[in-house]
């Protein structure tokens, strides 16, 4: 069965065209290798989550580690009780690992302490039980805010020493900001209050590296393009492959919206080539449905830095980027000849 290009969430690249994620964070290995507690950031839909569950099944099959991608998102659920998002995270870890690791690498049953110490508890035990080094990728941390994110970054500080037999080996913690940035948070959001008790000592001081993650290159768009056209003989021009790149500056998700428009909307006779001509029309069409996201951008946008920068492009009604949709300062719009005062007045009926 021919594969697909994926705009829903990660890339399982057995089902979609897939970039090999290892280019796509090279220095992580090194890091895991040096015990390393770190973060990786960057902005949405740039692949965080695609390349760290990528690494993760790779390094446990190669035998070494037992390494897995756990998800904090559900404590989102519960801002006001930590007790109540532990539990939910814990669930949550417990059914990932439960597809993601062999059996003789998956969790005890976690530990029964008081609110506050479960996460804690939770990753010693494992780390005790299990016959390999754990190493765990943390993400969605930012969906964590106020005293449950203090809670949970304190007890990964507490056990940070007790490393490799009574916590894990090594941690990333994986989301948008770096953790020193919850302090740059919307003011009097959550994480803004977060932030502000956090001090100037983050209770993840002990992180020794901070990465990010860039976007796709020329060649590299080319490349996925060519996996559409290895699995079903329909061919991108090589102008094509040129405008893709000129329209979304390799944005990952945005390159895959694009073909994705293309080859499933617009050109779906294989036979056809895909032409610079279909992808202006695809992007016309993603413009129309406005395919981004929106909410997100709002949030961004009540940050008193990314309005500093913001305000005055919008001001002129013009972005001096040349993206098709701008990212500058982790923020989703878009840009200069494409209605920026339409989007403004959506941005703004939302934050209302
Ligand atoms: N290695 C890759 N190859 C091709 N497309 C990718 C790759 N990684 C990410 N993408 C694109 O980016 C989108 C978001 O990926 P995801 O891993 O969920 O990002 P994040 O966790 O940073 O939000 C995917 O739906 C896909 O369109
Ligand atoms: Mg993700």
């Amino acid at each position: 069965m021919p594969r697909w290009f994926n705009t829903a969430g990660p890339c399982r690249p057995e089902m979609n065209y897939t970039l090999p994620t290892a280019r796509r964070i090279p220095r992580v290995p090194e890091l895991i290798d040096q015990q390393a507690y770190f973060v990786v950031h960057a902005p949405r839909q740039v692949g965080k989550t695609t390349s760290l569950l990528t690494l993760g099944s790779e390094l446990t099959a190669e035998g070494r580690y037992a390494a897995v991608l756990l998800s904090m998102e559900v404590g989102a659920g519960f801002p006001d009780d930590t007790g109540a998002a532990e539990l939910a995270i814990l669930d949550a870890w417990r059914g990932a690992a439960l597809s993601r690791l062999p059996a003789e690498l998956r969790p005890p049953p976690w530990p029964e302490v008081s609110p506050g110490r479960r996460i804690g508890a939770a990753l010693q035990a494992w780390s005790r039980a299990c016959p390999r080094p754990l190493v765990v990728f943390l993400d969605e941390i930012d969906a964590l805010a106020g005293d449950v994110l203090i809670s949970i970054l304190r007890q990964l500080r507490d056990g940070y020493a007790d490393r490799p037999a009574g916590f894990p080996w090594s941690l990333a913690l994986v989301g948008l900001r770096d953790v020193r940035d919850y302090k740059a948070a919307t003011p009097g959001s959550e994480a803004d209050r977060a932030g502000a008790r956090l001090g100037s000592a983050s209770p993840f001081n002990i992180k020794v590296r901070s990465l990010t993650m860039r976007d796709f290159n020329a060649a590299e768009v080319t490349e996925l393009y060519l996996q559409h056209s290895a699995d079903t003989g329909q061919i991108f021009t090589p102008e094509a492959c040129a405008r893709a790149f000129e329209l979304t500056q390799g944005q990952p998700w945005l390159v895959n919206a694009l073909a994705k428009e293309a080859v499933e909307e617009l050109v779906v006779d294989r036979t056809q080539p895909i032409t610079p001509e279909v992808l202006d029309a695809a992007k016309e069409e993603l413009i129309r449905r406005q395919d981004t996201h929106l909410d997100s951008l709002a949030e961004r946008l009540r940050e008193t830095r990314v309005r500093r920068i913001i305000e005055p492009i919008l001001a002129g009604r013009r972005c001096r980027c040349r993206r098709m949709i701008c990212v500058m300062c982790w923020i989703w719009g878009w840009c200069g000849g494409l209605r920026w005062a339409g989007w403004w007045s959506q941005i703004r009926s939302i934050e209302r």
